[in-house]
């Protein structure tokens, strides 16, 4: 089997990693979940009281921090932070790290080395548009915004979090507005994406859809 990347991008709570993870298995390729590593650098400038704007700073400790994708788990210089990073005080601040051309700059060259010598499904933002504008088949994943949100609340109920729905709608909404309107590699659907709407569809729904777009255009 020739080596061939997907891209999956969209915006906050679409379902890209639940639907990305689940294609992967069936194909038996690798899953990269470049969200975790945007977040994971936001809760490394969080811990270490970081104001974002202190570039200097913010510079020196994105050239200095490990994070790697293992078996699922997202590791911050060596330390499992795979739920801590989900929680929503990182998910209110990574749009605004994301933002940085510095932090940016980082994890696309981490990105493009994970991907260099495998077969992947990637998800995020920039990933049809920058990270891997080649890719064999790119996906454009998207939903209400009501949807989107109470998916978000689900999984945040399911883990014991104290948020509110209207809290999720905002920081979804606003999540949404800063990566669209960034500066570099705003979210957008590239020109050669299919666009998958999930609202309405259940997970099996939408990965079998995926797998026979991927199907139709690459020889698995
Ligand atoms: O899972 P959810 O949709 O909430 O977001 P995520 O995929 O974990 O990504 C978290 C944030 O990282 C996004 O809101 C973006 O600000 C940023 N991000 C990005 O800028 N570029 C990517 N390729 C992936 C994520």
């Amino acid at each position: 089997m020739k080596k061939f990347a997907i891209a999956v991008d969209g915006p906050a709570g679409a379902g890209k990693s639940t639907i990305s993870k689940l294609v992967a298995q069936k194909l038996g390729i690798e899953y990269i979940d470049t969200g975790a590593m945007y977040r994971a650098i936001t809760l490394k400038l969080i811990n270490n009281n970081v104001n974002f704007g202190d570039f200097d700073n913010v510079k020196k400790i994105v050239e200095n921090t490990k994070v790697e994708l293992v078996n699922g788990r997202v590791l911050l210089d060596g330390d499992d932070v795979s739920e801590e990073i989900r929680m929503p005080y990182v998910s209110t601040r990574v749009s605004e790290v994301a933002a940085m051309p510095i932090v940016r700059e980082r994890l696309v060259y981490l990105q493009r080395l994970m991907a260099e010598n495998t077969s992947v499904i990637m998800d995020g933002r920039d990933i049809g548009t920058n990270v891997l504008k080649n890719a064999e088949i790119k996906i454009f994943l998207t939903a209400s915004v009501e949807e989107r949100a109470n998916r978000r609340y689900i999984e945040m109920q399911n883990k014991g979090v104290d948020i509110t729905f209207e809290e999720i709608c905002e920081d979804i909404r606003k999540r949404d507005t800063i990566d669209s309107t960034r500066e570099v590699n705003p979210l957008r659907q590239a020109e050669d994406a299919i666009l998958v709407d999930t609202t309405g569809k259940s997970i099996e729904e939408v990965v079998d859809e995926i797998i026979s777009i991927i199907k139709k255009g690459v020889n698995i």
